[in-house]
């Protein structure tokens, strides 16, 4: 495994491979957990070559606080990339993916105005800007992301389809801890206590496959935000039930063939994003 910290020993790297060559890429911002080398192993086993880049991209964060107090462990992620078979780490600074002020900007009508885009203005140009710069430079055939963001997902979905007609986007499902909490890398802020109580966003979400049968979106919707409350969450953000493919909100079960809950909520001082098909 190699790492590059400069776009040109990448480059240089990338020059040299086979133009036949299968390129998997998996963009994250580090601290690895499950959820990220699971997308790592697929993309492992269906290329030849397996870049991730660790970048924490400042532009995409709305909250100072959260941009501090993001974890990381670099030479963690290192050892683990290495067991999961990864053959290139990008690993650059700062100044290196932004040299100078950065001029695009990106707008996806219908799937940045909803939820996400809502409470973390700017968050989403945040990650259409890096991923767009990074797709550049990695220059992959495939990119992995994991569906826990499905938001995100989805912009970059159409991000590929306005700009990186060739590059194919998979979207992999949620790894879960034991109990339902969504792997997420802003996890190890929870204390103790929030860790324990951090599993009802699941165990509400299965309820709710259940609740469709009797009650409508908006029922449920409210049910669950007082759940939520009663069980010690500082503030739910929103919950959501829209359809998988538009985003748009799901009024009545009829409107969509598919539709999915989404829910952001605080426990304490750390937001918990999840969401699930609710068929
Ligand atoms: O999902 C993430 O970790 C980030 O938003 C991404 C896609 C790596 C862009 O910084």
């Amino acid at each position: 495994m190699r790492v590059f910290r400069s776009i040109q020993g990448y480059k240089n790297w990338r020059n040299e491979i086979s133009t036949s060559s299968k390129l998997g890429f998996v963009p994250t911002m580090g601290f690895l957990h499950e959820g990220h080398l699971s997308l790592v192993r697929n993309s492992v086993q269906e290329n030849n070559y397996t870049v991730v880049s660790i970048f924490v991209n400042p532009v995409q964060f709305n909250n100072r606080e959260d941009l501090e107090k993001y974890p990381r462990n670099e030479t963690r992620d290192i050892a683990m990339l290495e067991e999961a078979g990864c053959d290139i780490i990008f690993m650059p600074s700062i100044e290196e993916m932004y040299p100078e002020e950065i001029t695009e900007s990106y707008s996806f009508p219908a799937l940045d105005d909803v939820m996400e885009g809502v409470f973390r203005p700017g968050h989403f140009n945040g990650v259409a800007v890096v991923v767009a710069r990074l797709f550049k430079i990695i220059l992959p055939n495939i990119s992995y992301f994991g569906k826990k963001d499905y938001q995100q997902y989805m912009i970059i979905k159409e991000l590929a389809r306005q700009q990186f007609p060739d590059l194919i986007i998979k979207g992999m499902e949620t790894i879960r801890e034991k109990d339902g909490l969504a792997m997420s890398s802003r996890n190890v802020r929870l204390s103790v206590v929030e860790r324990e109580n951090a599993d009802m966003i699941f165990q509400l979400m299965t309820r709710a496959k259940k609740l469709k049968e009797e009650f409508s979106p908006a029922e449920i919707e409210k049910h669950i935000a007082n759940m939520l409350v009663n069980a010690g969450f500082a503030k739910v953000e929103y919950i959501q039930i829209s359809d998988a493919d538009t985003l748009e909100p799901v009024h009545q079960w009829k409107d969509s063939s598919k539709p999915r809950i989404f829910i952001a909520a605080w426990l304490g001082n750390v937001r918990l994003i999840d969401n699930m098909e609710l068929i």
